[in-house]
């Protein structure tokens, strides 16, 4: 594989977040759920007014990983206020870690991963925290063997379909 690159995305990049993030949500979804759903919510979630304003936040960062010039994959953390869940506002929570599905295995995520980690020592974060659905056993794997464990169960809805969500955390100090 060429160099990957890890990059800062800005609001200048809201078109290739918005298609990178409606492909991998596609790839990782699409066969579970409701097309009815899945269009519902890559309409919403992917919205072009709806990611600006998330890039605008300041609290959150977004990067983008890319090889040759096309975007694999993207990153995208929380910070203070920013976090879906406000428990502690010095944690880091990791939103989405999304790689395009032909480069799953590949290293791509861990490169994404290191940025949150670094992200994480920069800020002095107490800790990283994420939500992934139980059944996205290949995420649950790739956590845990970064060190993360399970400290809670949510409820996240995808249209009118409920889903479990395993929420884990990687204690950093
Ligand atoms: C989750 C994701 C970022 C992980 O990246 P990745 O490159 O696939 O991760 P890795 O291959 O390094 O690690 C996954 C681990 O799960 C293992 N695995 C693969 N399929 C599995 C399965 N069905 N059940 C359990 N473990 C599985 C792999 O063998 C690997 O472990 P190993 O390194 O010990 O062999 C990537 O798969 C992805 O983008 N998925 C789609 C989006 C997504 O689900 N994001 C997370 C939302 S919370």
């Amino acid at each position: 594989m060429n160099t990957l690159k890890i990059t800062k995305a800005t609001t200048d990049d809201v078109l290739k977040l918005q298609s990178i993030g409606r492909q991998t949500f596609s790839e990782t979804f699409a066969d579970v759920n409701s097309e009815e759903n899945m269009k519902k919510y890559l309409d919403e979630s992917f919205a072009t007014e709806k990611l600006t304003s998330e890039l605008n936040n300041l609290s959150s960062y977004f990067y983008l990983a890319v090889l040759d010039e096309k975007i694999i994959g993207y990153l995208k953390l929380n910070t203070a206020d920013a976090q879906t869940e406000k428990e502690d506002l010095n944690a880091l929570e990791i939103e989405r870690i999304y790689v395009a599905k032909e480069f799953h295995g590949k290293k791509v995520a861990q490169a994404l991963y290191a940025q949150a980690e670094q992200m994480a020592e920069e800020i002095k974060a107490s800790y990283m925290w994420l939500g992934v659905w139980e059944k996205n056993f290949r995420a649950v794997s790739f956590y845990t063997k970064n060190g993360f464990v399970q400290f809670d169960t949510h409820i996240f809805r995808l249209g009118n379909d409920e889903q479990t969500d395993l929420m884990m955390k990687k204690v950093l100090i």
